[in-house]
């Protein structure tokens, strides 16, 4: 393990989510400098899936956005339509910088967020359901304020999806109708130049 990505387990180990937005907000200007050179995989492969639902002229929300890494991607490919959410102030503000959203939320994953019911054609959130991070039932509120056949696309590392609640939660919100899984992508490497190995897995659902 290196400097760099010893900062990746800092944020990993956070007890709440005032210390968690602590600690991106201390990192918020170095967190590219660090992950790009280790090659940060996440955001392309979950902006393919999210082009294959999703049309140009979505209504997009980035959840977890933090220094705006996805709305750059997706913006690059033809997306104008797209809000950032995160906890941390400081990521936001870089975000802000990217000049690729057009709207700015502070919210917590997991507790009631201040955004209308129904509001998006989409939700995409890279890095942000893992460890220490947004809870399972932080997907209630996307779900909530995700137009009924919008999109919810989302990373998850496939050893916390075993090993957390999410798999019961995902499966339960499947049961009750609320959403129906649409595609899971194969397991790759998320910093293919650090240790230790860490995967992604994209999940894509349409809302019910
Ligand atoms: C690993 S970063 C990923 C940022 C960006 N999506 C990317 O791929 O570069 C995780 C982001 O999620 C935010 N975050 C973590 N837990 C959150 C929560 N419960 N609610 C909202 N944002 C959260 C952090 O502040 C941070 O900006």
């Amino acid at each position: 393990m290196n400097k760099k990505t010893d900062k990746v387990h800092l944020v990993y180990s956070a007890k709440s989510p005032e210390e968690l937005a602590k600690r991106y907000d201390e990192w918020a200007k170095e967190y590219e400098g660090d992950l790009l050179p280790e090659n940060y995989t996440g955001p392309e492969p979950a902006a393919d899936v999210l082009g294959k639902y999703v049309s140009k002229d979505a209504s997009i929300l980035d959840a977890g956005a933090g220094t705006g890494l996805v709305g750059e991607i997706l913006h690059r490919r033809g997306y104008r339509n797209i809000e950032a959410m995160d906890l941390s102030a400081g990521m936001l503000e870089e975000a802000r910088k990217k000049n690729v959203y057009t709207g700015f939320h502070q919210g917590i994953l997991g507790e009631p967020l201040e955004l209308t019911t129904d509001r998006f054609d989409a939700i995409i959130s890279v890095g942000t359901f893992t460890l220490g991070h947004a809870p399972s039932r932080g997907f209630d509120e996307l779900i909530r304020i995700t137009k009924p056949g919008g999109y919810i696309v989302f990373t998850i590392r496939p050893d916390y999806y075993e090993n957390s609640d999410f798999k019961d939660q995902q499966a339960a919100l499947e049961a009750e109708g609320k959403w129906r899984l649409v595609e899971t992508g194969e397991p790759f490497l998320n910093l293919p130049e650090a240790e230790p190995d860490i995967y992604l897995q994209v999940w894509a659902y349409q809302v019910c």
